[in-house]
């Protein structure tokens, strides 16, 4: 397939336990084993307490697995915290780092996510910084601020051998979960392209290539058409991909809907 990599990754939340994790996971292999590593990446973020068993289960390296969270120090007093040395320990790639979950639900900050950024990527993972703005950030006009915010200082002084180990999530926080409003496809595009716009001059022509995906609300009746957008580069799905059969189906539709595009352009 030619044309710009695509990603399709979920995050499971504080769902699926160590034997759902690895069915799902099982199942999820299967179906997706015909899709080439090269022109598709596929990534799981379950829970922690099924990660070893998760990276068990897994036969090919096709699917990457992450983690959910992670504390920017290696060691000492943090009761509670996960060390990336931990991590590492554990053999897997992604974190994911500054979900809207962690922000509001758990008052992690800008700067705190900042320091988790730059200790992942020092540490070797593939970092998934996800940003988003509140409903009242959108209704008081300062989504674009709020984005920069979060990128310009999520990123500030990021290792410079990033490039290929960052991922950036655009998920706009009031379309997230069951409450949410899934965001239009035009709404979605004009962010993309502020957040590319913002990423390149943070890193210069580096910038053009950090994968932008978006999540919030993923569902078969918009996945197509957003991966269609210029800068939507993959999808972060939540609920709409939490049985194996239905993220597989989506992922192909909407790797179809992408081969399209580039076919006519
Ligand atoms: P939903 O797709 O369930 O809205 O969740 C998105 C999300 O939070 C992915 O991290």
């Amino acid at each position: 397939m030619p044309g710009k990599k695509l990603y399709f990754g979920t995050n499971l939340k504080m769902y699926k336990g160590i034997r759902e994790t690895v069915s799902y996971l099982c199942e999820l292999e299967q179906l997706t084993a015909d899709m080439d590593p090269e022109n598709v990446q596929l990534f799981v973020i379950p829970s922690y307490t099924s990660l070893p068993d998760a990276i068990r289960s897994l036969r090919h390296k096709q699917i990457l697995l992450g983690a959910q969270n992670m504390c920017w120090e290696e060691q000492g007093q943090f009761t509670g915290e996960i060390s990336p040395l931990m991590l590492r320990e554990l053999g897997i790639s992604i974190i994911e780092l500054g979900h809207s979950e962690r922000r509001h639900i758990f008052g992690e900050t800008n700067v705190m996510i900042n320091r988790k950024v730059i200790t992942g990527l020092k540490s070797g993972f593939t970092v998934l910084l996800c940003i988003g703005e509140t409903e009242e950030e959108k209704n008081w006009g300062i989504s674009d601020e709020t984005l920069r915010i979060q990128l310009k200082t999520g990123l500030n002084n990021i290792p410079p051998d990033f490039n290929g180990r960052l991922l950036i999530a655009y998920e706009p926080v009031w379309a997230i979960g069951v409450n949410g409003q899934p965001a239009s496809v035009e709404y979605a595009r004009d962010k993309h392209e502020l957040i590319r716009s913002t990423l390149c001059e943070i890193a210069g022509s580096a910038g053009k290539d950090i994968p932008l995906l978006y999540g919030g609300s993923v569902n078969p009746s918009n996945s197509d058409e957003l991966i269609l957008q210029p800068e939507v580069d993959g999808l972060f799905v939540g609920r709409s991909a939490w049985n194996a059969s239905d993220f597989n189906a989506l992922i192909r539709s909407a790797i179809h809907s992408a081969a399209r595009k580039q076919h006519y352009t």
